[in-house]
């Protein structure tokens, strides 16, 4: 990483660390983590099943959340990469395989169910080096929305 790039990092950790830190509204955090989240991961049975489950996420710290919502493409664990999926009417598919073999590529998606693409229509698949979970997610976000957000991720234990 270039230098310039450091510290722009540092900075933006600082930044959304002094957010995450003050007191929010755990009500309010939850609804948004419902909307934003929700599509991906599963808290006390609810949700999806894209990301790992995070009925336990308050424990791991508000500097461990921040590392992996600001930058989930640094410490990225193999099977959640984006898999993409390039089919012979030149369209691209992208998702978290779910399986393949000699018939199909199961893929899942947010907000979908899970697609089935028979592999006579596949003209190349494979992993990127992206993870499936987004960047720039805190950043869409008011300061205000991102305390209230941590407000709720800091009671998952
Ligand atoms: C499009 C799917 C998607 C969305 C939306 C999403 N995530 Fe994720 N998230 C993932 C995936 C996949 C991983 C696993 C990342 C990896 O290891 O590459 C992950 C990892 C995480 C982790 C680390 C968990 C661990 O056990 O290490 C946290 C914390 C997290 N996400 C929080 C959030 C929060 C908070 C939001 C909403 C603001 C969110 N995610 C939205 C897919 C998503």
């Amino acid at each position: 990483m270039a230098h310039g790039d450091e510290i722009f990092q540092a900075k933006k950790f600082a930044q959304f660390r002094t957010f995450a830190e003050k007191p929010g509204d755990i009500k309010l955090g939850q609804a948004l983590f419902t909307t934003t989240c929700m599509t991906c991961h599963n808290v006390g049975g609810q949700g999806a099943q894209i990301g790992p489950v995070l009925s336990g996420a308050g424990a791991m710290g508000i500097e461990a959340l921040l590392r992996a919502v600001l930058t989930p493409n640094a410490a990225m664990e193999g099977g959640y990469r984006v898999f993409r999926v390039e089919l012979k009417d030149g369209d691209v598919v992208d998702g978290l395989l779910v399986s393949q073999n000699d018939e199909a590529i199961i893929l899942r998606r947010p907000n979908s169910d899970d697609l089935r693409i028979p592999q006579k229509d596949v003209r190349r698949a494979w992993f990127t080096k992206v993870s499936m979970m987004p960047e720039g997610l805190l950043e869409a976000l008011k300061a205000e929305d991102v305390s209230n957000l941590f407000a709720y991720l800091r009671t998952l234990k």
